[in-house]
């Protein structure tokens, strides 16, 4: 039996929302039927109310086709006020100021879980704005980076702990963990020791956005390894050069394959790189 999730990020709405792209995205979901759809992020470009309410829109439209998992992005997050808030600029105070539209919208929980027959995927919310555990002293990263927060690893544990114990571990997080390629930036501050974390957990893929370039790593934290899907952008914030896509990855009890597809103007989205693993996480084939 098969496990088919489909990994999707960066849909930025809002300016950069690509309607064409979209509506093919929506077609490969209905054709491609996977068990769930994993959303690593970015759903607005400026966090707006309207933008939100899109997002929703088209959420719900693919929650009718299969179940959807979703963690914010940087973009989802209101840090800039919530940072005035703390200050006092403002006359009354708003805890929660942050993630408030986000959550009315998207979803109240920022550490979701999904548990699937063969798999089981925990997401992490690194969207935090500039805040001490995000502190970086490049300056044009300040409020862009994310990190792994230790309450965000417990509630991945919590919910390891309640799947199937035959259940393959799947982390969902927005940040990529490698540098891109063609940006050469890291999204997460605390890189290693999340990386170290996961292993730990005996995750076995990890799947992240933010880069809007699409990529298929993998690292060997452990004997065993992880494997690292990051997921491109649906949106027309493109890296020069790169096209839209997104992740299909399949689990069975002996192999993970993930197949990048990739958008083709006239025909939507096509298979174009397929990468296969076996469980213990060594690539095979590429
Ligand atoms: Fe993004
Ligand atoms: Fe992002």
């Amino acid at each position: 039996m098969v496990t088919r999730i489909m990994h999707i990020s960066d849909l930025h709405f809002g300016r950069p929302l690509a309607m064409s792209r979209l509506n093919a995205l929506g077609e490969s979901i209905r054709e491609l039927r996977p068990a769930a759809v994993a959303v690593s992020g970015d759903l607005t470009q400026r966090c707006t109310e309207h933008e939100f309410e899109r997002a929703a829109g088209f959420l719900a439209s693919i929650r009718k086709v299969a179940p959807v998992i979703v963690v914010p992005g940087n973009h989802d997050v209101r840090w800039m006020w919530a940072i005035a808030h703390s200050l006092g600029l403002f006359r009354r105070r708003r805890p929660g100021f942050k993630y408030r539209r986000y959550r009315r919208h998207i979803s109240r929980e920022l550490n979701p879980s999904l548990e699937l027959s063969k798999a089981v995927i925990a997401g992490i919310n690194t969207a935090h704005g500039i805040s001490r555990g995000s502190l970086t002293r490049r300056i044009r990263d300040l409020g862009v980076i994310g990190h792994v927060p230790r309450r965000g690893l417990e509630k991945a544990r919590e919910a390891f702990r309640r799947a199937d114990p035959g259940a393959a571990r799947i982390i969902m997080i927005h940040h990529n963990p490698i540098r891109g390629e063609i940006s050469g930036r890291h999204g997460l501050a605390n890189t290693e020791e999340a990386l170290a974390a996961f292993a730990d957990m005996g995750v076995e893929l990890v799947l992240c956005g933010h880069d809007h370039q699409e990529a298929i790593h993998h690292v060997e934290t452990t004997e065993r390894g992880l494997v690292i899907s990051t997921a491109g952008t649906i949106s027309n914030r493109l890296r020069a050069g790169r096209r839209s896509s997104f992740n299909v990855v399949e689990i069975t009890d002996g192999e993970m394959e993930i197949s990048t597809h990739t958008w083709e103007r006239m025909k939507g989205f096509r298979p174009s790189m397929v990468h296969t693993f076996r469980r213990s996480a060594v690539p095979h084939s590429a």
